[in-house]
């Protein structure tokens, strides 16, 4: 066996991790500034840093740039740990990670120079869609190409979640983002009206269950028991809420586009579908939590663990918050108010954001061959700043978000309305001012990892990157 053979690829690992914190401070300082831009309109410098052409720059860039290098990161890491053998290509491995890094830096230009489809998550235009294609069909291939290129019988059911997020974003991806192109900057939607908005939310929603989700609990089943050094829970509860999760998610749809011109029997099914979605939502939060049965003492002194539980807890209580929010009657309150967006921040900044870090301070060390993080308080010091700062955000979305949604329907005896729209909007700003308090709280908290991360690299030893036999390495 040649020494490549015999090695780990831990380099498109370490670029990716690298990567996860620098685009989570860019992506997240955009928040912080849209934040600011909400409470401060003066903010808008135009045409190209205004609020309508940042919003959509902080979604790319938290969610794919972001979410997206991290689950990359851990993908490639585990796999291999997992499988026992090194990455299926070193070469597409690079190209997946310049590859992505090339699509960042494109969206980070076409947005704010106002290049969009128009359609939320997907608002690349088509030239980037197409090297998007490309970079995922290689990332296809290394992955599903280690699995089988594996040395265990096995394959741990962190690569399910993984993978079924790899198949699901694919297949989201082609179908919504057909479309015909009119200039090297400019297409139209492949569908039209009703049947357009449809398969937008098939897609949204499900970029939020496979991309946002999926993804992520692949993460969580190999980092919770490893840091916590116990066995998962439950292995057969795990294998049973993947098959439920990823049935339930590609019918949930309908749930964004209630009281729309959509069939009003497609909307009672995205309803019914998300308040199933309860179940598996809650199987994976139970799975995840109790692997720390018999070592709840680890959670007083271990930051790591800090993050990768409270994230659970945020996952649990953002997908029980979902299928309420998906009830009608509820929705008619909730829709188009900030409650919808303190609940994407519960998912998104509470369970993303969090297991992600608690994943990445697991694996730097490992990276750069430290024995642990630079500093282990600073650790501590990002946890309680960022879960102080998520805490704010959602609290004060939600005050804002129902306050907001009761203000509208209200009426007088008349019939008129008892508020303007501008009244609403004047209540609003002291939630928003909490809310960009909230936000660079966790940036800062960002800003600190991202120091730990540097002292650590600068103590790096080199990491042992050699392939161990199953035999003497046990999971
Ligand atoms: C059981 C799981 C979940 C269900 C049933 C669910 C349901 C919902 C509902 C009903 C809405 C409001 C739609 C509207 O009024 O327009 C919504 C919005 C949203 N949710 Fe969830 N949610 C779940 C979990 C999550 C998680 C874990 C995340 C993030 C990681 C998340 C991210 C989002 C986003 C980004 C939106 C806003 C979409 C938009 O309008 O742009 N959701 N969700
Ligand atoms: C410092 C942290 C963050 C701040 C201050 C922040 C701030 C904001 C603001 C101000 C908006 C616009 C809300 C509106 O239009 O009324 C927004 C939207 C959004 N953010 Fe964040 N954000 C942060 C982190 C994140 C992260 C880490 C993610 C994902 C992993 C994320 C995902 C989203 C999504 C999906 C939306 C669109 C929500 C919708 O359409 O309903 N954000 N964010």
């Amino acid at each position: 066996m040649s020494e490549t053979q015999s090695t780990y690829n831990y380099k498109v690992v370490r670029q990716f991790a690298i990567m996860t914190v620098v685009w989570g401070i860019v992506g997240m300082l955009v928040g912080v500034i849209i934040a600011a831009q909400l409470v401060w309109p003066e903010l808008n410098f135009g045409p190209w840093l205004t609020y309508g052409r940042l919003r959509p720059l902080h979604t790319n860039a938290v969610i794919f740039a972001f979410g997206g290098c991290a689950l990359f990161a851990t993908s490639y890491w585990v796999a291999q740990r997992t499988c026992h053998t090194r990455l299926f290509s070193d070469g597409l491995a690079a190209f997946t990670f310049w590859g992505w890094q090339i699509v960042i830096l494109l969206a980070a230009v076409s947005l704010p120079l106002g290049i969009t489809t128009g359609k939320e998550y997907a608002e690349l235009e088509w030239p980037i869609d197409i090297l998007i294609t490309l970079v995922w069909v290689a990332y296809a291939l290394v992955f599903f190409g280690t699995l089988i290129k594996r040395k265990v019988s096995h394959i741990y059911v962190a690569n399910w979640f993984y993978g079924g997020m790899i198949l699901a974003v694919a297949l989201l991806h082609l179908v919504n983002s057909a479309e015909i192109p009119v200039s090297m900057l400019k297409s139209y939607s492949a569908y039209a009206g009703v049947q357009d908005a449809m398969v937008q939310w098939w897609y949204g929603h499900n970029a939020v269950g496979f991309f946002l989700t999926a993804g992520f609990l692949g993460m969580m089943y190999y980092f919770v028991p490893k840091q916590a050094e116990r066995p998962v829970y439950s292995y057969r509860l795990s294998v049973v809420h993947f098959w439920a999760l990823i049935f339930t998610y590609m019918w949930a749809g309908p749930h964004h586009l209630h009281y729309t011109a959509l069939p009003d029997w497609t909307q009672s099914i995205g309803m019914l579908f998300s308040l199933i979605l309860l179940a598996p939502s809650w199987g994976g939060m139970i799975n995840g939590i109790m692997t720390l049965s018999g070592a709840w003492h680890k959670l007083r002194d271990d930051p790591i663990l800090k993050f990768l539980i409270t994230s659970l807890s945020f996952y649990g209580m953002s997908t029980f918050e979902g299928p309420m929010m998906s009830v009608k009657s509820v929705n008619a309150l909730s829709h188009y108010t900030d409650w919808t967006v303190g609940h994407v921040h519960a998912g998104a900044l509470g369970w993303v954001a969090m297991v992600s870090v608690g994943s990445l301070y697991y694996l730097i060390p490992r990276l750069f061959g430290a024995k642990q993080m630079y500093s282990v308080k600073l650790v501590t010091v990002h946890f309680w700043i960022a879960t102080i700062g998520v805490v704010l955000y959602i609290a004060s979305m939600w005050i804002a978000g129902v306050m907001q949604g009761l203000m509208w329907r209200a009426f007088n005896p008349d019939g008129t309305l008892t508020y303007s729209f501008v009244e609403a909007v004047k209540g609003s700003y002291p939630f928003w001012t909490i809310r960009l308090v909230g936000g660079v709280l966790f940036l800062g908290g960002m800003l600190i990892m991202f120091y730990n991360v540097l002292k650590t690299i600068g103590q790096s030893q080199g990491a042992d990157e050699r392939i161990m036999a199953p035999a003497a390495h046990h999971a």
